[in-house]
């Protein structure tokens, strides 16, 4: 893996090889750039959790991290992504994390000399939410093969659906949805849609989406109707199985997609979800680094963590 821009640039060894590295950093494990690195994160959407994940994991990592911000950049001069990008491939930057409203901006990219590390194209990728997710899906159930998930809410523009959806059905999991007819997407067959009933009684992971008012043209969705029809609220949440569990990428709309008094229950693995996402960027990121610049990272755990 020399870039991240979708799942397909990650082989099914390369996959469970992260989990089992972002585990260990989890459990306390430090790798450290042995020399200068500057990466930066270019983030033309907003962004809580994937940008400050990012940076968190690049100053772990030892990175140097070049502070850039779209708002106060050339790019509101008209510079486009490839000449910033280029820009950076110039200064010596190494590494580039870019969301992007554009679907596939990277293709744009292509002949540049550093990683690109997709943090989200339009309604088209999002590989390191589905990295976090499967490494949380892992810690839970030990494996794919067999696990029934079922992705709820609007599909249509969900970038972090198809991400997980091809990912999880390679790895040998039952991935279904539910979705209002409107936010369905067609690409799937009609066999992969099931009803909310279905969906809370045999899943194994409740993965809820936000709804992306931004994608929409028409704002036409009562709130409160949207959350019996499609949201769990307290009572579907009582019919779950004994040992299923709720995720979801976050920002949370609460009251909507999920009641508020569930956000943080027993069953939730949504900030379990966060807390991954910072060890499995860190994972992501020493990856692409080392194969575009050979050994790049020194073990930089404590004798007990070796030790252990
Ligand atoms: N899940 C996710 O991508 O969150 P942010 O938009 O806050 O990065």
């Amino acid at each position: 893996m020399r870039h991240l821009r979708t799942m397909d640039d990650v082989t099914d060894k390369e996959i469970f090889q992260l989990i089992e590295e972002a585990l260990e950093l989890q459990q306390g494990k430090s790798w450290k750039a042995t020399e200068q690195k500057f990466v930066a994160n270019l983030f033309y959407e907003s962004s809580t959790r994937t940008k400050c994940s990012f940076e968190m994991a690049e100053r772990k990592l030892g990175l140097s991290v070049l502070p850039f911000e779209v708002s106060t950049s050339s790019v509101n001069k008209g510079e486009s992504l490839y000449d910033t990008a280029r820009t950076l491939e110039a200064l010596g930057v190494k590494a580039l994390v870019i969301r992007h409203p554009e679907d596939e901006f990277f293709l744009q990219l292509s002949s540049l000399n550093l990683a690109i590390i997709n943090g989200g194209d339009g309604c088209g990728n999002h590989p390191t939410q589905s990295l976090l997710d499967l490494m949380t899906i892992y810690q839970e159930y030990g494996k794919f093969d067999g696990v029934q998930i079922t992705i709820i809410g609007d599909i249509r523009h969900s970038r972090v659906a198809r991400s997980n959806r091809a990912v999880l059905t390679r790895l040998g999991a039952t991935v279904t949805f539910v979705a209002p007819p409107e936010w369905r997407d067609f690409s799937y067959d009609d066999e992969a849609y099931i009803t909310m009933d279905e969906a809370i009684n045999t899943s194994d992971v409740i993965m809820l989406l936000r709804i992306q008012h931004e994608r929409h043209e028409a704002k036409n969705k009562s709130i409160e109707r949207y959350h019996q029809q499609y949201g769990l609220t307290i009572e579907r949440e009582k019919q779950m199985k004994t040992n299923s569990i709720i995720m979801h990428p976050a920002p949370i709309n609460r009251g909507v997609e999920i009641a508020t008094e569930l956000v943080e229950c027993q069953r939730s693995r949504i900030f379990k979800q966060m807390e991954n996402g910072l060890y499995m960027r860190m994972a992501v990121l020493k990856r692409a680094l080392s194969n575009h610049e050979g050994g790049v990272f020194d073990d930089n755990s404590t004798e007990e963590w070796k030790m252990a």
